[in-house]
């Protein structure tokens, strides 16, 4: 019988951006009571797929590769809560159009595969707390700029001190591609 993994798709931040939203994450969880987000854990999720059987992820990996590549920037500059569950997170005010198609093209590439999809609205944010005693309010932050370098496919497990996370593919943004 093969064994399920749960598995998403997303963004994920490295080096100068992963270490400013890591310190703004270790300043929020001290300021709202909770367990900041560890720094290799931090991304932004562009489509939850669930559980899937193994020999499906071939498929999820395939989608990975046609997506489109367009780059864009993003400008990391509120930070808010949501109630359930108590987490905060770190969000782009301005959605950039690419970003929006690649969530849309994602979205109707799983459904075409029969994978489940999320019927919530899309709304990037970064999640950088949990179990939030006083989730924080609403409020502007000094902007942190984010130019995503590729997609990943991301296997998520849970141990005893929350999730972990395992790069299954990773897929590039905003190069171009010249003649030889
Ligand atoms: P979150 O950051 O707001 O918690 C892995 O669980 C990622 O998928 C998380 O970033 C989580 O969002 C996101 N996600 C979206 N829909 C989900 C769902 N129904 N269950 C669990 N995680 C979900």
């Amino acid at each position: 019988m093969s064994s399920a993994v749960r598995t998403f798709f997303a963004l994920v931040p490295d080096g100068g951006v992963r270490n400013a939203v890591a310190g703004l994450a270790q300043d929020v969880a001290r300021r709202a009571d909770a367990r900041a987000v560890t720094p290799d854990a931090i991304h932004l999720t562009l489509a939850f797929v669930g559980d899937v059987a193994e020999e499906k992820l071939p498929k999820l990996e395939a989608i990975g590769a046609a997506l489109p590549s367009a780059g864009f920037d993003l400008v990391l500059d509120v930070v808010g809560s949501f109630a359930r569950p108590r987490t905060a997170w770190v969000a782009p005010t301005l959605v950039p159009a690419p970003l929006e198609a690649l969530h849309v093209r994602l979205r109707s590439m799983l459904a075409d595969e029969g994978f489940r999809v999320e019927e919530r609205r899309f709304a990037p944010h970064l999640t950088i707390a949990r179990k939030c005693e006083k989730p924080p309010e609403r409020a502007t932050i000094p902007p942190i700029p984010w130019r995503p370098t590729g997609v990943s496919l991301i296997a998520s497990s849970l141990d005893g001190r929350g999730p972990r996370y395992r790069e299954l593919g990773a897929w590039p943004l905003g190069v171009e591609f010249t003649a030889a």
